[in-house]
């Protein structure tokens, strides 16, 4: 590849350099700047979080042990955290500590550029002693939580599939989803301030595996994500406010240092293609861990990568069975069922996906799975 070429392809890359900005900012031209907080319906009922002076966790562990602890956490026991718990972690990731007399600048427990904290952080509550699950934002200047949904019994198979699929989600006990409003450093930085917001957003949530370190409890930062389905799920419009970042947090399983090494060895086998040297261990953890449905996903698809297509489509059906709100597993069934020629029953499974994810609709356009099928009137019905 020319030079020239390959500085065109790196062109995106420019998201990583300071801007020279040439136009004049907000600041500069005196226009105000927007609110530190978004508001909320006046009278709406606030629910009250114990006060960062009466916390009483945290204080056993050393900031040396929890920086040394800290790692990615993906398994967790499905228990609740208290209410103390959640309190901490909020004011550890977005606390207020001061707000200047201009209104405009705060310094929290994080630090942001120009001190704007471009953040709102929405909390989704699956499991919290003495408040009811959905859909929270939180408001730091009051440091209180706007319930935002609620009476949603499906929570958290809408989450899980918002991060697509991602096992973690199951035994959460909440899930961080943090959302930037970029106006609030756009004010003064203009197009300087994506970098400024992107690292800003590390971070809040670099405190947040520390503060579990200290609860303890776990965390793993998530950005595979649907970004649009987030956006809309939480009624945010994309551009004043886009959904950035995400975190499951909840109580850790004692066995999950063992089983996040026994998932790192299968994901290693299955990028070299050691499909066969998968099956053990993937049975093993089916076997330990049913409500897997990554670890059936992965079974499913070195049994098809080996040719042994109706133990994929057994593999994957007995998945559903387990968790029958698998999006994920429903589409790979379909493309199993394409595989082995089934139009009629592949349509159907996939038919289900897109009803739970419109995404499937963009993946299933280009996926070789369903070349056997593509040139079926039914399959060809799907995108008209
Ligand atoms: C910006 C960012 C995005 C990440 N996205 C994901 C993700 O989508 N899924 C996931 O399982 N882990 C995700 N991680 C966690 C990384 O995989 C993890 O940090 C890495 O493997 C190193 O492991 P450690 O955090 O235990 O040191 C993400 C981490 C960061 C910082």
């Amino acid at each position: 590849m020319s030079e020239q070429n390959h500085k065109r392809k790196m062109e995106y890359r420019i998201h990583l350099k300071n801007f020279v900005e040439t136009e004049p900012a907000d600041m500069q031209k005196g226009i105000p700047a927007p609110p530190i907080e978004k508001s909320y319906p006046e009278g709406a009922k606030l629910i009250d979080l114990v006060n960062p002076k009466d916390f009483k966790i945290g204080e056993n562990v050393k900031l040396v042990e929890a920086i040394n602890n800290r790692q990615s956490r993906r398994f967790f026991t499905g228990e609740a955290i208290s209410l103390e718990e959640l309190s901490f972690l909020l004011w550890c990731t977005q606390g207020i500590k001061k707000i200047l007399p201009n209104g405009v600048n705060s310094f929290r427990t994080v630090p942001s550029g120009g001190a704007l904290h471009p953040f709102e952080t929405y909390i989704a509550i699956f499991q919290v002693i003495g408040i009811e699950p959905g859909v929270y934002r939180y408001l730091p200047i009051e440091h209180k939580l706007l319930p935002i949904i609620q009476n949603k019994p499906d929570l958290i198979p809408i989450i899980k599939n918002l991060l697509h699929g991602q096992n973690l989600v199951n035994k959460a006990a909440v899930v961080y989803i943090w959302a930037a409003r970029p106006a609030r450093t756009e004010w003064k930085y203009g197009r300087d301030s994506l970098k400024d917001i992107l690292l800003s957003a590390g971070h809040i949530c670099q405190n947040l595996y520390l503060a579990c370190e200290a609860i303890p409890a776990g965390t793993c930062a998530i950005v595979a994500y649907d970004q649009d389905g987030m956006d809309e799920f939480l009624g945010i419009n994309g551009y004043d406010e886009i959904s950035l970042y995400t975190a499951p947090v909840g109580k850790v399983r004692s066995d999950a240092d063992k089983l996040e090494k026994k998932f790192r060895k299968v994901h290693d086998l299955f990028q070299n293609k050691k499909y066969n040297d998968c099956l053990i261990p993937l049975n093993e953890i089916v076997r330990y861990m049913p409500d897997n449905g990554e670890a059936w996903i992965f079974l499913g698809y070195c049994h098809l990568y080996l040719g042994q297509k109706e133990k994929a489509r057994e593999v994957f059906e007995k998945a559903l069975i387990i968790d029958p709100t698998d999006i994920n597993c429903m589409y790979n069934l379909s493309c199993v069922l394409a595989a082995l020629g089934n139009a009629e029953e592949s349509i159907r499974w996939l038919k289900k996906a897109i009803e739970g994810n419109a995404r499937y609709k963009d993946y299933a356009k280009d996926d070789e799975d369903f070349k056997n099928i593509r040139d079926s009137e039914e399959f060809k019905q799907l995108f008209n």
